[in-house]
């Protein structure tokens, strides 16, 4: 099964994706998750990206594109894949369907995970992350079993530098002019399917899992 999953900062695609890849059987690939690796690792990639992220703008296209087509072409990605945070422009988009069809093959479903604005920047003044391994966690709706401290890998949990008010506004302002366009385009292709991203995370899981079939 080959996916995407769209929505706005915070809108759950990190939670849903992780749960969604260990269900299927298939990796799970966040460019947010590898960019923030790179800056971890101080490498030239996370030096640039670093620049852009922390001012809630989009990395440049070019640097993320061959990225995520290199990574595809994986042995793991063969049988299939969940892409979370890519694409998130048109030209993305457009280059993951060339690096697709160079690979006959193509997308099943983009899943649109929906949460409205006012819901957003409440989630994510809560959410806690573990730069280590990746894990995600809100201090209400789905705490570690250990206060800051992940339940993975018992490292501590921090707020990320772009959580701030600030920054998420304006993570949100550019979701509505650059990314949400990626709505339309999957509408087109008949292979969008749209969940309520403000019920619980289990239920949101649910509506996912009813449409994609055990
Ligand atoms: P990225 O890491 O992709 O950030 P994002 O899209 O802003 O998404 P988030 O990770 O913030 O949220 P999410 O939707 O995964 O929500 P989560 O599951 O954590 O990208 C970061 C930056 O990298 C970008 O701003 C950009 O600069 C750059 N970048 C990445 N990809 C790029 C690309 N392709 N092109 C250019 N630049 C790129 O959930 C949020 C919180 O809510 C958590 O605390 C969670 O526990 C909680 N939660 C989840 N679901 C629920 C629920 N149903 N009810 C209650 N709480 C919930
Ligand atoms: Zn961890």
């Amino acid at each position: 099964m080959r996916l995407i999953m769209l929505g706005a900062p915070g809108a759950g695609k990190g939670t849903q994706a992780k749960r969604v890849a260990a269900k299927y059987n298939i990796p799970h690939i966040s460019t947010g998750d590898i960019f923030r690796d790179n800056i971890k690792n101080k490498t030239d990639l996370g030096i640039k990206a670093k620049e852009y992220m922390d001012k809630g703008l989009l990395v440049p296209d070019e640097l993320v594109v061959d990225i995520v087509a290199d990574r595809l072409l994986q042995e793991d990605c063969k049988e299939g894949f969940i892409l979370d945070g890519f694409p998130r422009t048109i030209p993305q988009a457009e280059s993951l369907d060339k690096a697709l069809m160079s690979m006959e093959t193509k997308i099943n479903y983009a899943i649109n995970i929906h949460v409205p604005d006012e819901n957003i920047v409440r989630r994510m003044s809560g959410r806690r992350a573990c730069l280590n391994c990746g894990a995600t966690y809100h201090i209400k709706y789905n705490p570690p079993k250990k206060e800051d401290i992940c339940d993975n890998c018992t490292r501590e949990l921090i707020l990320r530098d772009d959580d701030k008010e600030e920054t998420v506004l304006k993570r949100l302002e550019i979701y509505h002019k650059q990314t949400s366009p990626l709505i339309e385009y999957y509408g087109e292709k008949d292979i969008l399917i749209t969940v309520d991203g403000t019920v619980d995370i289990d239920d949101v899981t649910k509506s996912i899992v009813e449409i994609l079939g055990a």
